[in-house]
């Protein structure tokens, strides 16, 4: 059986958690790969509003297996708290929810050396959502973290210590304002680990060899966006894992050969948190509006989002790297009411005009050029066909599907489960 993978094109929230939700009924297992407490998923259904970070988004599912695989980095005391968010659902995560063996710890310290790291630039900062994503990420390609498996092991508590106090050490170099009462951080972490301990750690690999053999299906869930990758993102602000295709494969242990549908999420516009370069970004009322009827604020940081026209350049770009088979467009309901829409489809570089994503794309580098397309005034949120779909609206989705030559299979009307249309 193979393995399919979702996967935000943009730069992160694209409403994966959202479409994860809505497929996992097609799936045994739900896997994420890679980041950790960065992310904030956000599923609705009967009136109410999830928000899960670590635990994939596949939990509200009664028959599905949801696993938190090697590539993934969990900090004990805000997965507790996912858990407590569980709770009051009455939702038996125990029989369903694995984590890996290999996944890596998030250490209070690691927290602290986020902050003191996003100090230390100043102006220069990555906006990073303060989870301690890089530092630990660091501390894993550094060979030198604390893994879910090593919390089965006696003494562990003595590594814990000499790597905390190893991070004291570089926050003491950072030589920036940082308050902490590491004390209270410590006890909240420690007692957390012993909720941690009482959920299953596996060899994830294995299980999920096995499953494989046995013919379940697996949806690999991806966290963050393409954007965001650390190879092929806007480097440096972007997230410590690789959050394209490739990262599902090493972050499950799943063969490259294996991967069956690569889903790509993206927005009808696009948005970005935090700081970096971000071409059709808008400073206008137009902007505003849709972050306005968007909602755009973080789900993690509760940071308003950046908006902007949705960026063709970038897109395609997404899509090459990941070897997607099938497109989903979420918000398509934010942009009623514009009368023009704007769509990037090339830049301006240096005096040339160019269609892929150069090495810079610094606004002092890169100016987009792009088409305007009629916009539609129809409220789309109670639509459930694709045949009463407005005249503009088909136009906007067969423009991309040229471009992108990859079908739009999915169009997202609104936030709750149902306003979900399949092409
Ligand atoms: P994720 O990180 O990719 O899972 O996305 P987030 O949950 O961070 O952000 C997506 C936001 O858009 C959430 O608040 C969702 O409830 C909401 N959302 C998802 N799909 C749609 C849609 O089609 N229309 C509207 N209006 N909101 C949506
Ligand atoms: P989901 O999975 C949007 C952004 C941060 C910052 C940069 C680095 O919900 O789409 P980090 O904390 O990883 O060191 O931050 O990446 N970022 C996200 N932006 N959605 C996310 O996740 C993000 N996770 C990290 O804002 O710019
Ligand atoms: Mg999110």
């Amino acid at each position: 059986m193979a393995v399919d993978l979702l996967l935000g094109l943009q730069w992160g929230d694209e409403g994966k958690g959202k479409i994860v939700d809505v497929l996992t009924q097609n799936y045994d297992i739900v896997a994420r790969f890679q980041g950790g407490p960065n992310a904030g998923h956000t599923l609705e259904f009967d009136g109410i509003k999830h928000v899960l970070r670590t635990i994939p988004s596949g939990i509200f599912h009664s028959k599905t297996i949801n696993l938190i695989g090697n590539g993934v980095v969990i900090d004990p005391v805000v997965f507790v708290k996912e858990l407590e968010g569980l709770d009051k659902f009455n939702i038996d995560y125990k029989s369903k929810l694995f984590i890996s063996r290999k996944a890596h710890v998030i250490l209070p310290t690691h927290r602290l050396l986020d902050a003191a790291s996003e100090a230390s630039k100043g102006k220069a900062k990555i906006g990073s959502t303060l989870k301690g994503i890089g530092p630990t990420y660091m501390d894993k390609t550094g060979r030198n973290g604390l893994r879910i498996g090593d919390l089965e092991m006696p003494n562990w508590e003595k590594n814990y210590r000499a790597l905390a106090e190893k991070h004291l050490g570089l926050i003491d170099f950072y030589d920036v304002d940082v308050q902490f009462d590491l004390d209270e951080m410590e006890e909240e972490f420690f007692t957390a680990v012993e909720t941690l301990k009482t959920l299953t750690f596996i060899d994830s690999e294995e299980y999920l060899h096995q499953a494989q053999k046995a013919g379940k299906s697996i949806l690999a869930e991806g966290a963050q966006g393409s954007l965001l990758d650390i190879d092929f993102g806007t480097y440096p602000f972007v997230t410590s894992s690789n959050t394209t295709a490739a990262g599902a494969c090493t972050g499950l242990g799943i063969a490259p050969n294996k991967v069956k549908e690569v889903y790509g999420i993206f927005k009808a516009y696009t948005t970005r948190v935090g700081s970096g370069p971000f071409p059709t970004e808008l400073f206008d009322q137009v902007g505003e509006k849709m972050a306005k009827i968007g909602n755009e604020f973080g789900a993690v940081t509760g940071r308003p989002r950046r908006c902007g026209w949705l960026d063709l350049v970038a897109l395609k770009y997404a899509v090459a790297v990941n070897g997607v088979t099938q497109l989903m467009m979420m918000k398509g309901d934010v942009l009623s009411g514009f009368k023009t829409l704007k769509v990037c489809t090339a830049y301006k570089y240096k005096g040339e005009t160019i269609n892929h994503l150069p090495f810079n794309i610094e606004p002092e580098y890169v100016t987009p050029v792009y088409i305007e397309m009629k916009g539609w005034k129809e409220d789309l949120t109670k639509i459930k066909e694709t045949d009463k779909f407005p005249k503009e609206l088909n136009d906007y989705i067969d423009f991309l599907e040229k471009e992108l030559e990859v079908p739009i299979k999915l169009v997202s009307v609104g936030p709750d489960r149902t306003q979900t249309i399949h092409r």
